[in-house]
């Protein structure tokens, strides 16, 4: 959608994945779904240095609402797990310099049950206008085909009526299995910032390859769709919660900035070990994530459970890799050239690892690599080009 927002994917955290709809505060005042959650996190988005590399969203998923609009038909906050309102949340949100997200549906309820915006988009637009939020992540439970072909460019409209910048996230195209012909993705890109196009992530790595094969699998549909202000959402990170090994984080992470995928941690951030966190990070994979041209990442090779990505970067740099689904116990060799990657521009590419942060050392595109893979784990470095006048000079 071009109205100047998200022109590179959106970074920040958001609930569900991690916190569900868990409304029992009296067990777990600091985990439910509350004003307390969300200003936990935005404190620790400012305070362990997440805001400083790029993630700026504190969003709100499902279960905040109270049961009943208020007299005059608005949402509000649940008013025992919201006690100062949705308004002063986003202040305080603001105040960190983050932005705040939330979460409705187009049919009469969330996909929780609770009240939804379906028949009420336009005084919900606006009273997410007034609070100040900055971004609508909008669910389609309890709608159907031809609810959904009205209700998600009707809110779209709203929200741009308000003249508050806010994303809009569509869940729209999930909810046709994500591929054309019910799928038109030219129209979806004029009405929407972000949209789901496939299942709910659980916390399960096996759900991680999934993802990543149906993106590699569906990649002619999928890559034209995405660019600056409209991206594929694969759904949210998983790292630092309980099942992903260190390994299996820097392959999400990793892919993920590969297919220039929004990133939305859905963890616990008061308790990250540290090196999940400096995995999630990493400057030069956020970077490639960030890249002003917007490409999504297409997939080469995949070969003995290995698949090999590599996606344009600005001033002809290219990011490449290649993670493997393999259980072997040992790294796997797999062998290419820049050549078989449709990597081109100039003849000579010099490679930074971005997880090992090293030198690799200058390849003609057509001279075969031979990188080693961890089992689940992931290689992922950056091929920026050198001219010839250089290739002789540097070191
Ligand atoms: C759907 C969405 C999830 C989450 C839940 C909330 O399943 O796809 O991302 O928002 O609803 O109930």
């Amino acid at each position: 959608l071009n109205n100047g927002l998200v022109r590179t994917p959106p970074m920040g955290w958001l609930a569900w994945e991690r916190y569900r709809c868990n409304t029992n505060c009296a067990q777990f005042p600091d985990d439910c779904i509350g004003e307390k959650l969300f200003m936990r996190m935005a404190d620790r988005l400012v305070s362990d240095g997440w805001r400083d590399v790029g993630y700026e969203y504190v969003n709100i998923d499902d279960c905040w609402p109270s049961r009943e609009r208020d007299a005059n038909g608005r949402l509000v906050g649940n008013s025992t797990r919201f006690p100062s309102g949705i308004k002063a949340l986003a202040d305080y949100v603001h105040s960190k310099g983050l932005k705040l997200g939330i979460y409705s549906d187009c049919g009469k309820l969330t996909c929780g049950g609770y009240i939804a915006s379906g028949g009420n988009e336009k005084i919900d637009a606006e009273t997410f206008a007034a609070w100040g939020v900055d971004m609508l992540k909008y669910d389609g439970c309890y709608s159907n085909e031809t609810s959904r072909k009205v209700n998600y460019p009707l809110m779209g409209a709203e929200l741009n009526k308000t003249g508050r910048p806010i994303v809009y996230s569509c869940s729209w195209p999930a909810y046709e299995g994500g591929l054309p012909p019910k799928v038109n993705y030219t129209e979806l890109n004029a009405i929407c910032n972000l949209w789901r196009n496939y299942g709910d992530i659980q916390d399960s790595w096996d759900d991680v390859v999934d993802i990543m094969n149906w993106w590699g699998d569906n990649q002619d549909v999928l890559i034209p769709a995405a660019g600056p202000g409209g991206w594929n959402d694969p759904d949210m990170l998983i790292g630092g919660d309980y099942t992903l090994s260190l390994d299996q984080t820097k392959t999400q992470f990793g892919m993920w900035a590969m297919l220039a995928a929004p990133l939305f941690m859905s963890n616990d951030l008061s308790k990250l070990e540290p090196d999940i966190k400096t995995v999630l990070q990493n400057r030069d994979v956020i970077a490639v994530n960030q890249d002003v041209l917007g490409v999504q990442g297409r997939r080469f090779i995949k070969q003995d459970s290995i698949q090999v990505f590599s996606k344009p970067l600005d001033k002809g740099e290219f990011a490449v890799a290649a993670f493997s689904t393999r259980t072997d116990g040992t790294p796997h060799a797999i062998k290419f050239s820049l050549n078989d990657l449709k990597i081109s521009g100039a003849k000579f590419y010099s490679l930074f690892d971005l997880f090992e942060s090293k030198h690799l050392g200058k390849y003609s595109t057509a001279e075969e690599l031979d990188i080693y893979v961890d089992p689940n784990g992931i290689s992922m470095f950056r091929a920026s080009p050198i001219s010839v006048e250089n290739i002789f000079v540097e070191e």
